[in-house]
C-alpha cells in the first residue's frame, strides 16, 4: 500500500497527511544531492557562489518546500540559528528538522537520515505535546518511518520516488545491542556501571556515528542507544529538539522508552532550540536500569 493511501486508511488528519507527504516527496531530491553536492564544501559554482555541503543542501530543500506549502507556521532546523516564521501559514504547526543526521558519514557512504518532529504549535514545548514524528533513512534502501500517535509504520521508496508500506505497527523487541556515544575514559560513575552491566549481560556494540541509523537499528533489533553526559559536559552532545524528542517519540510509540537518565525525555520543556541533553533511548528494561543507577548515585 502506498503511503498516502495508508495515511488515509488510518484516518490521519488531512493537514498532517499533507505534511508527511511533503517530506516523503523531498526524499528523492535530497538523495539527488548525494551525488551533486558531495564533497563540495568551500568550492564555488560557475556563478561564483559557494557550493553547499549536503546538510546545507537538505536544509534548503526542506525549508523551501515547507515555505511554499504554507503547511506550518514555525520551522526550526539544526542548520538555522533562529526559528523561521512562515507568513500566511494555513496551520499553527511547528516543525523541528535535523536535515542530515550523521553527516560525518557522508564521505564514507554510510547510512544517514533526516529527522522531523511535528508540534501542534510553537516548537519550544515538551516532546509529549508532539503530533507526530518521522525520519527518512538513506541506506541501501531509502525508508520513511513515522508515527502520529497510533503506531509506528515503515515505508520504502521505490524507483519512482513513492513510498510503499514495508512494516505496520513496528514494536521494539527485546534485544542485546548497545550503541554508546562519548569516550569511555570520560564516563561518569553511574553511566560506567550501566555500560559494564550491559557488557556483562552480553550486549553487542553497534555505534555507527549516525544517531538516526543507530536508533533505527535499536528500534528493529532491541537494546539501547545513548549519548550520555560525560566528564566536563553535563548535557552530552545531542540536541533535545532535533534528535532526542523525535526519535524518542518514535521509540516510545513502538513500546520502548526515552530518557535523559533521570526521567522521560518527552517531559522536558526546552529553553532554546539549541538545547543539548543526555540521551538514553531503547527498550523499557534498559532505560529503567540507567534511571535506577542515576537515582542511586544521587545525580
Ligand atoms: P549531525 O550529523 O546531525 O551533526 O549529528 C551528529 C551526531 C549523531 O548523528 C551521532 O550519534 C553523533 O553525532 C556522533 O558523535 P561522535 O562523533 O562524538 O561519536
Ligand atoms: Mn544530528
Ligand atoms: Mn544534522
Amino acid at each position: 500500500m502506498k503511503l498516502e493511501e495508508f495515511l488515509k486508511t488510518k484516518g490521519t488528519d488531512e493537514q498532517l497527511t499533507r505534511l508527511i507527504m511533503l517530506f516523503s516527496k523531498q526524499a528523492a531530491n535530497i538523495k539527488a544531492g548525494f551525488l551533486s553536492a558531495r564533497g563540495a564544501v568551500d568550492t564555488q559554482n560557475v556563478y561564483g557562489e559557494t557550493q553547499m555541503a549536503l546538510d546545507k543542501w537538505a536544509d534548503e530543500i526542506l525549508i523551501a518546500a515547507l515555505r511554499e506549502s504554507k503547511l506550518v507556521s514555525w520551522i526550526a532546523t539544526e542548520e538555522q540559528p533562529d526559528i523561521i516564521e512562515v507568513e500566511g501559514a494555513v496551520n499553527p504547526f511547528g516543525i523541528t528538522i535535523d536535515p542530515l543526521d550523521g553527516s560525518s558519514l557522508i564521505d564514507v557512504n554510510l547510512a544517514v537520515g533526516t529527522i522531523v518532529g511535528i508540534y501542534p504549535g510553537h516548537v519550544l514545548e515538551p516532546g509529549n505535546t508532539m503530533l507526530g514524528a518521522l525520519y527518512i533513512l538513506y541506506g541501501p534502501l531509502t525508508t520513511l518511518t513515522y508515527t502520529t500517535g497510533s503506531g509506528v509504520h515503515e515505508f520504502v521508496m521505490g524507483e519512482d520516488g513513492n513510498f510503499t508500506l514495508m512494516q505496520e505497527n513496528l514494536t521494539i523487541p527485546e534485544g542485546k545491542i548497545y550503541a554508546p556515544g562519548a569516550l569511555r575514559k570520560d564516563y561518569l560513575p553511574y553511566h560506567k556501571k550501566f555500560i559494564e552491566q550491559l557488557e556483562l549481560e552480553g550486549y553487542k556494540l553497534r555505534f555507527s556515528g549516525s544517531f538516526v541509523a543507530d536508533v533505527h537499528q535499536i528500534l528493529h533489533k532491541g537494546g539501547m542507544f545513548t549519548y550520555p553526559a560525560f566528564a566536563g559536559n553535563d548535557t552530552g552532545k545531542l540536541r533535545l529538539l532535533f534528535e532526542g524528542t523525535p526519535m524518542g517519540k518514535m521509540v516510545i510509540e513502538a513500546g520502548g522508552a526515552a530518557s535523559n537518565g533521570k526521567g522521560n525525555l518527552l517531559d522536558i520543556k526546552p529553553t532554546a532550540v539549541s538545547d543539548r541533553i543526555p540521551i538514553y533511548i531503547g527498550g523499557k528494561k534498559e532505560i529503567a536500569l540507567i534511571e535506577s543507577y542515576t537515582k542511586d548515585s544521587g545525580t
